[in-house]
């Protein structure tokens, strides 16, 4: 049986891009398929450096790190930079931030979700340590919602400390050169260390941090996610610069997703509850577990695949279909999902 996937993470629709794969192909023919040894050992290529390079011209930072994995980079980053500092984190923070902060040998609080009450009333209970950072997602990869990043980037100036943002699922769907909901909010000068993904709108996979020379120095010396591994393949990386200079140019195409997700929550709205405005992620939010899995069955019986997320990914008792668009989708797809859903509507 076959069905239209709404739940990849492939917002731009790159990862089977035939100029993609073309580079892939001849990359392999260039480096061959191995990294070798770790990057401080033998694994460190032209092309990471060249990507490394081209990362940090892009957001406009003066280094940049490339990691096997996002999850890579926010695990190993956060206890690197933090070590008998504080940690303020959101408590929706992707796993990877999570297990970062558990690493880590700070002092970790938790606030609320997007409340940002809740942080200065801990940013004032804690007499100020060094080093201190507040973490945060940019875009929220479950809920779909942006973070108050003027907020934030206020609230790190009036406290003197530093700002760790997770554009994950930002880069490529918002900021003129899709570099993130901070570029698109021009507030890159306010986020201290940035990370992101090659996984999401780029296509491919492979994380990154960009920020301040000295900052980026300490985590190569530091991060041992990105020590005590073998480097990724080196034509990784030259997948990674063709894919995010084709997306730097893609911005008809980042407005287009972002126009269809502001439709689809309009449409939706009306029988679902949808969180966000428009981004690409739009949760339904079910509640049970049981019932979300149930409605997903029934939804790949009519040719639609959206997973079911359950706890431990989601607080209890917001089980939910997390409904991803992408410019893959054809306009039938799309009016596939519509009628498909309001169909299930009508059964509830
Ligand atoms: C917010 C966020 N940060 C980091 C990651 C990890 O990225 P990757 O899939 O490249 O390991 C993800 C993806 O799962 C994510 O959603």
């Amino acid at each position: 049986m076959k069905a239209v996937c709404f739940c990849s993470n492939d917002y731009l629709g790159l990862s089977n891009h035939s100029e993609l794969k073309k580079a892939a192909i001849e990359a392999i023919q260039n480096f061959g398929v191995g990294g070798t040894g770790s990057r401080l050992i033998s694994g460190t290529f032209s092309s990471h450096q060249e990507l490394e390079r081209e990362i940090a011209a892009w957001l406009g930072k003066q280094a940049a790190l490339f990691f096997n994995s996002g999850f890579h980079a926010g695990v190993g980053i956060l206890p690197a930079i933090s070590e008998n500092g504080v940690i303020f984190s959101d408590e929706l923070n992707h796993a990877c931030l999570i297990d970062g902060c558990r690493l880590s040998r700070a002092e970790v609080l938790i606030y609320k979700h997007q409340d940002m009450e809740h942080l200065e009333f801990l940013l004032k209970k804690i007499a100020p340590k060094s080093p201190a950072w507040i973490v945060s997602e940019s875009l929220f990869s479950m809920e779909g919602e942006k973070a108050d990043l003027k907020r934030l980037a206020d609230l790190k100036k009036k406290y003197g400390i530093f700002l760790f943002l997770d554009e994950a699922h930002a880069v490529g769907v918002y900021g003129k050169n899709g570099g993130g909901l901070s570029e698109e909010l021009g507030i890159t000068e306010s986020v201290d260390l940035v990370m992101g993904t090659f996984s999401k709108a780029l296509g491919s996979c492979g994380g990154f941090v960009a920020g301040n020379k000295k900052v980026i120095d300490f985590i190569i010396n530091k991060a041992r996610s990105f020590i005590f591994t073998t480097a990724s393949p080196p034509y990784l990386p030259v997948i990674n610069k063709k894919a995010l200079l084709m997306m730097k140019e893609m911005r008809s195409e980042r407005k287009k997703l972002r126009k269809i997700a502001v439709e689809v929550r309009r449409l939706l709205s009306s029988r679902y509850a949808v969180k966000g405005d428009d981004s690409p992620i739009i949760p339904l939010i079910l509640g049970e577990s049981k019932l979300t899995l149930e409605f997903s069955k029934r939804l790949l019986l009519e040719g639609i695949w959206v997973q079911g997320i359950r706890p431990p990914t989601v607080p209890e008792g917001t089980s939910r279909l997390r409904l991803s668009l992408s410019l893959s989708h054809s306009s039938e797809d799309l009016n596939r999902l519509f009628s498909v859903l309001a169909g299930e509507n009508e059964k509830v």
